[in-house]
């Protein structure tokens, strides 16, 4: 099979995109054949060994992947062959099959694309547990996103307001922060331009936030934290800028506020009864239209270093994905959404025409599990 493969330590341009066997299956494993990856943040330092996770080398990054299982192992019972379903893998999912322990696999709901399925639990997943589980966010509150255009951060936005908060993004430049208006932010913050404290404190009549996500770290976390409401909660979810800032404790102490870490992963295997809540809670988000993942750009299977290095050059908004079979796997993608959007609504106009006629039994299931 064909896989993106890092054979040392180094970044995207040392990866090679290369033939090699097929993964070889163990007992409590599937192969799934990859349709769609996400690009998320950790491979780009997994591939730098920077990441808590260290794979043996070689590896394939990709951490987050849909497609429809090839074959499982002799001791899972609950998945079966043919099934469409999203994994979290960790790594080895830029490649045309992975193998994936049984219990990170989750099938997938007939109506969603497989796309969206390869690009919601790190994302907003992440998101929801920090705001609701954690920061337990409430109507009215508000709430500041650091790397707000960022895949966890537009997540977070569009979140912070299906949960009633007013939401300020933060982010580097004037067209990262319209993407932000788009989602629903109330407030926009420039903060390689901007003074963050001055701004925050303008913004809330000197108040202060209720709740910061912050997934980028260095020079704006004590900014961030100074700006902080009485009793506020700062969630710390990432450090995409590289430095791990080091904060006054006097400032927690001054605000009465709680300084909250998020680690999503650890979360879904810790409390994996809340996480498959929370996933439902984000399926039915997406299927009644409240939150849509945004789609920056589709790379193939071939172009996937190419993902990475675009994201690590701050040039990803909302979400960069690597197709591995052609575009089926994109419906939800830019102009091709308006193809499927009249796509769909033909084919609910065919078969409204055909529900008056006789439907053979068939006929009835298929439209009672699409629910059309
Ligand atoms: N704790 C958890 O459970 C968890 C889960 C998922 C992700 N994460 C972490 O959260 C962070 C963000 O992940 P993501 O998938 O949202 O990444 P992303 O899509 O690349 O977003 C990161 C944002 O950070 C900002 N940024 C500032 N300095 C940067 C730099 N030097 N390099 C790259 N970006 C920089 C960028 O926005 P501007 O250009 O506007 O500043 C960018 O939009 C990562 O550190 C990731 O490891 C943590």
């Amino acid at each position: 099979m064909k896989a993106i493969l890092c054979t040392y330590h180094g970044i995207p341009e040392t990866l090679t995109y290369s033939d090699i066997d097929d993964p070889v299956l163990e007992e409590k494993e599937v192969l799934i054949q990859v349709k769609a990856c996400a690009v998320n943040f950790p491979d780009v330092l997994l591939i730098q060994d920077k990441y808590q996770f260290k794979p043996p080398l070689p590896f394939s990054p990709g951490g987050e992947v849909s497609g429809v299982i090839e074959k499982v192992g002799s001791g899972v019972k609950h998945l079966k062959e043919g099934q469409r379903v999203l994994a979290l893998c960790g790594w080895g999912g830029f490649a045309e099959k992975v193998k994936v322990t049984s219990d990170r696999v989750f099938p997938i709901p007939p109506q969603m694309d497989y796309m969206t399925a390869a690009s919601t639990l790190y994302t907003f997943g992440t998101a929801y547990h920090a705001l609701k589980d954690r920061a337990k966010i409430q109507s009215g509150e508000t709430l500041l996103v650091l790397g707000a255009s960022g895949g966890v951060g537009l997540a977070a936005v569009e979140l912070g307001k299906v949960l009633g908060a007013t939401v300020i993004a933060a982010a580097s430049t004037a067209e990262k922060l319209a993407v932000c208006k788009e989602k629903g932010a109330d407030h926009l913050i420039n903060y390689e331009s901007e003074d963050l404290k001055e701004r925050i404190k303008i913004l809330t009549d000197g108040k202060g936030v209720d709740v910061v996500l912050d997934v980028v770290g260095g020079k704006y976390a004590e900014p961030s934290l100074r700006g902080m409401a009485w009793k506020g909660r700062y969630l710390v979810v990432g450090f995409a800028a590289g430095d791990i800032p080091k904060l006054p404790f006097n400032l927690a102490l001054l605000k009465g506020c709680d300084v909250m870490g998020i680690f999503w992963g650890r979360f879904s295997t810790e409390e994996p009864k809340q996480n498959q809540q929370n996933i439902m809670d984000l399926v039915g988000m997406i299927q009644s239209g409240k939150i849509r993942q945004h789609i920056h750009k589709v790379y193939s299977l071939e172009e996937s270093p190419q993902a990475l290095r675009d994201m690590m050059d701050r040039k990803v908004v909302g979400k960069a994905m690597v197709v591995v079979e052609g575009k089926e796997a994109s419906p939800s993608t830019g102009s091709g959404t308006k193809q499927c959007e009249m796509r769909i609504s033909s084919i609910k106009m065919q078969i409204s025409r055909a529900m008056k006629r006789n439907l053979p039994k068939w006929a009835k299931e298929f439209i009672e599990v699409w629910k059309i």
